[in-house]
């Protein structure tokens, strides 16, 4: 994510140039020797067994970079396309795609220099990788099609090269296979997601035990003792945590001193099993972040160079099986967070739940508050309901049904930060609003109002 921000700049490591340079050195040993190896010598997909003279083996790469330059939609922000290439130069730098130096070399460049390829974000089906996203990324790196630099915007690329001194990548045997071949799409966005739900879970702690506070609730049930018997460590960390923000000994809220003696026994659910459902929602924001993890830094190019061994084997490292079921996942827990918070708005705003007045506004009716507050939150929650239904239960058999299974990884990563995105917007940005707002403070704070003043979490 940071390399997406344009945080920094890249450097191949020694051991990573010798690794690149002997698996070229085996590439260009195959083609010399003129043996029939799939996607160097023989034509892709379908056309696995169609044998490519030498004389061809340049134009063979450049046609199947722009064949599959086929993608539409709206182009990835120049912060996602960042992280693709940044992924894409990861993978090839692993030394397993038979890439010669100097291209990677002049990719790492237009890394260093923001020279951004237009990449639309569709027309992925995340099996034999991100094949349409990819080709997009090698079409600006070949001097054609749009690029955007930061320097020129969005123009043809060949001068947003030219204008950063750069040459555009010439193509050598089985270089476009290796730059197109790969998850890097599913992968990038993905990482992205991770992120942003990570600091999601970390406010819906705060603003959930916020909300209780409010609601007059009581602490007993994320008693240590009570978490010990289920041992999940999201469950623990997350009643830890509201533990630590809550009335304690150690800090008393005036709030709760208010109603110490009241004969509420237990809350609703949306508040008393906090611990159990936004523990759930971390343990899998960590499952997908170390699925992830791993695939940013795996080889996911086919075939694969061993130089070591002197050869190349044909393998599936590209399928998005992995991301793109993760990504569902973490769409599906990061949900949670703000359907459960949804149902706390309403606590906070019904007055009949809340003890507080309507809508959390004073003068109700001359003021309406938050009632349609409360509809944005609804009406996300369903949306995202919608978003949730996971893409990777789906699979459409392509090129002629030699690639008939596919993990449509690419719709799994773009909706899972749809839904982020409604989360970040519900959990972060209205509900501590809410929480917060004027009406609430004065209510709590009015020595003739039933409670006293707010605990200081
Ligand atoms: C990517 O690799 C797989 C596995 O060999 C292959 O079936 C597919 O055709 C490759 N993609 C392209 C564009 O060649
Ligand atoms: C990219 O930038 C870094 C930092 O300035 C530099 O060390 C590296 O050599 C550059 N890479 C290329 C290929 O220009
Ligand atoms: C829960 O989320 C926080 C914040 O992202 C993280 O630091 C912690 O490791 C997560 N806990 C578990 C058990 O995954």
């Amino acid at each position: 994510v940071n390399l997406g921000r344009g945080l920094y700049k890249i450097k191949l490591t020694s051991e990573a140039e010798r690794k690149v340079v002997q698996a070229r050195e085996l590439l260009d040993t195959i083609v010399k020797e003129n043996k029939v190896v799939y996607g160097i010598t023989t034509g892709f997909g379908k056309f696995a067994r169609t044998v490519i003279p030498v004389s061809k083996l340049k134009e063979l790469q450049e046609n199947l970079v722009r064949s599959h330059s086929a993608g539409l939609g709206n182009p990835l922000s120049p912060e996602r396309t960042r992280m693709l290439l940044a992924l894409r130069i990861n993978v090839l730098a692993k030394g397993h795609s038979g890439i010669s130096l100097e291209t990677l070399l002049a990719m790492i460049q237009a890394f260093n220099a923001s020279c951004l390829s237009f990449v639309p974000e569709k027309g992925t089906v995340g099996a034999s990788g991100d094949l349409a996203p990819l080709s997009h990324l090698a079409l600006g790196l070949m001097g054609e099609g749009k690029m955007w630099s930061p320097k020129s915007g969005w123009a043809d690329a060949k001068y947003v090269l030219e204008a950063h001194g750069l040459k555009p990548v010439s193509l050598k045997p089985k270089e476009g296979l290796a730059l197109i071949n790969g998850t890097q799409m599913i992968t990038s966005l993905g990482a992205e997601a991770v992120e942003r739900a990570q600091a999601i879970a970390r406010q819906a702690d705060i603003i959930a035990a916020l909300t209780l506070e409010v609601l007059k609730g009581t602490t007993k049930a994320f008693d240590s003792d009570i978490h010990a018997l289920r041992p999940h460590p999201g469950q623990i960390e997350v009643a830890q945590r509201f533990r630590s923000l809550l009335d304690s000994d150690h800090h008393l809220s005036e709030i709760a001193e208010s109603h110490r003696f009241c004969d509420r026994v237990q809350d609703a659910y949306t508040m008393r099993c906090c611990p159990q459902v936004h523990g759930i929602a971390n343990d899998t924001i960590k499952f997908v972040q170390d699925i992830i993890n791993v695939e940013i830094n795996s080889a996911t190019d086919n075939p694969m160079v061993f130089a070591e061994r002197g050869e190349t084997i044909s393998g599936g490292n590209f399928h998005g099986e992995y991301p793109a079921k993760a990504l569902d996942f973490l769409a599906i827990a990061v949900h949670e967070l703000a359907s459960i918070s949804e149902r706390r708005i309403e606590r906070l705003c019904n007055p009949s739940l809340s003890e507080l007045p309507a809508f959390l506004v004073n003068e109700g009716g001359l003021n309406s508050g938050f009632m349609i507050a409360h509809c944005t939150a609804a009406a996300l929650v369903s949306e995202n309901k919608v978003l949730c239904h996971p893409s990777s239960v789906d699979s459409l058999s392509t090129s002629a049904a030699t690639e008939d299974h596919v993990s449509m990884g690419g719709w799994a990563a773009r909706k899972s930060l749809r839904v982020v995105e409604h989360v970040d917007v519900l959990c972060v940005r209205l509900l501590p609003f809410v929480v917060n707002s004027e009406e609430v403070c004065r209510v709590l704070q009015d020595p003739n109002a039933e409670v006293l003043a707010m605990g200081d979490i």
